[in-house]
C-alpha cells in the first residue's frame, strides 16, 4: 500500500529542503578547471621525504601544532587508535639509532642472499630462510626494504637521519577495523602539518624493529595494547628538496550516466 510522506518525513529525506525551510541555504562553490593548486594541494605537492636535516632543534611548540593535527584525524569509528612519543635527546636517538642499526645487521646476514658469492653454501642456506622468511611477511622482501636493511647494515644508510626530532607513534591494536590506516592518517596530517610550517620529515618504517626490544619499549613507554607502527623525523631540511619524485599513472574507473571509462 503506498503510504503518502508526511511533510516531516520529507523534511527528513531532504536535507536542502530542510536547510531551504530554516532559511539557511548554503552555497555551492565551483573551482574552476585548470585554477591554480590551492595552498592545502601545495603543501601535499611540495612534501619530500628529507633525509638531511639541519643541527637546529625544531621549536617545542611546532611539534605541539603538528601533533593537534594528528589528535584531529579521522578514525574508524572515532576509535583514535594512536599515541605519540616525542624523541628530542640526541642520546636517546643515537640509542635506537643504534639498536636498529643492530637488527639490520642480525637481518641482513639472515637473509640478503643476493649480497653473497654465487655457488656459496652460506648462500644456498641463507636463500632458503629468505624463502622461508617471504611466505611468513612477503612485503618485507620486496627489495626495496630488504636493500634498505643492507645499507642499514652496511653503515651506507641512517635509520632516523641525524634528525633533531623523532616522533613515534604507536597504535592501540584494539582498534576499531584496521587501525594501521588510522594511523597512516594521523601521521599524513603529521607530516602535512610540518611541510606547512616549513619543516622536513620522513617516515620511519624500520622504527618498527623497536618493538623487539623489550628495553626500549619500557624506556619509551611502549607497553600493551600498542606497539610501534611508524616514525616520523622532523627538522629544518639542508637545501631546498623541491624534486619531484616518480609517481605511476594508475588507471582509474569511473562510472557515470550508465557507462564506463578508464581515466589516467
Ligand atoms: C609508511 C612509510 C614508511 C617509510 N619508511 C621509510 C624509512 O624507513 N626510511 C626512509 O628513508 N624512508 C621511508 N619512507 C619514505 C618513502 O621512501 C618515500 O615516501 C617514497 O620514496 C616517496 O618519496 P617522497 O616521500 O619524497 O614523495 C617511508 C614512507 C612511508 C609512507
Amino acid at each position: 500500500m503506498f503510504v503518502e510522506p508526511s511533510a516531516r518525513a520529507i523534511r527528513v529525506e531532504d536535507p536542502e529542503e530542510v536547510e531551504k525551510e530554516a532559511g539557511r541555504s548554503s552555497k555551492i562553490t565551483v573551482v574552476p578547471e585548470g585554477a591554480e593548486w590551492n595552498a592545502v594541494e601545495q603543501v601535499m605537492l611540495q612534501r619530500r621525504s628529507i633525509r638531511k636535516y639541519k643541527k637546529a632543534q625544531v621549536p617545542a611548540h611546532l611539534i605541539r601544532r603538528m601533533l593537534e593535527m594528528g589528535r584531529y584525524a579521522p578514525s574508524q569509528g572515532n576509535c583514535q587508535p594512536w599515541k605519540f612519543v616525542v624523541i628530542r635527546d640526541s642520546a636517546i636517538i643515537q640509542g635506537i639509532e643504534d639498536f636498529c642499526v643492530g637488527e639490520c645487521k642480525k637481518t641482513s646476514s639472515a637473509i640478503d642472499y643476493a649480497s653473497m658469492p654465487a655457488g656459496s653454501f652460506k648462500r644456498f642456506v641463507t636463500r632458503i630462510k629468505a624463502k622461508l622468511f617471504n611466505r611468513l611477511q612477503p612485503n618485507m622482501m620486496h627489495p626495496v626494504p630488504v636493500s634498505g636493511i643492507t645499507a642499514i647494515a652496511e653503515g651506507r644508510f641512517a635509520v632516523f637521519h641525524h634528525a633533531p626530532t623523532v616522533i613515534l607513534l604507536l597504535m592501540d591494536k584494539r582498534g576499531i577495523g584496521v587501525p594501521p590506516i588510522d594511523i597512516g592518517i594521523c601521521g599524513t596530517n603529521i607530516v602535512l602539518a610540518a611541510q606547512s610550517l616549513g619543516l622536513g620529515t620522513c617516515w620511519i618504517g624500520f622504527s618498527k624493529f623497536l618493538n623487539q626490544s623489550p628495553e626500549w619499549c619500557v624506556k619509551l613507554g611502549v607497553e600493551e595494547p600498542y606497539e610501534i607502527s611508524e616514525a616520523i623525523t622532523v627538522g629544518y631540511p639542508v637545501g631546498n628538496p623541491t624534486h619531484l619524485i616518480a609517481r605511476e599513472t594508475h588507471e582509474i574507473g569511473w562510472f557515470e550516466d550508465g557507462k564506463k571509462q578508464v581515466l589516467y
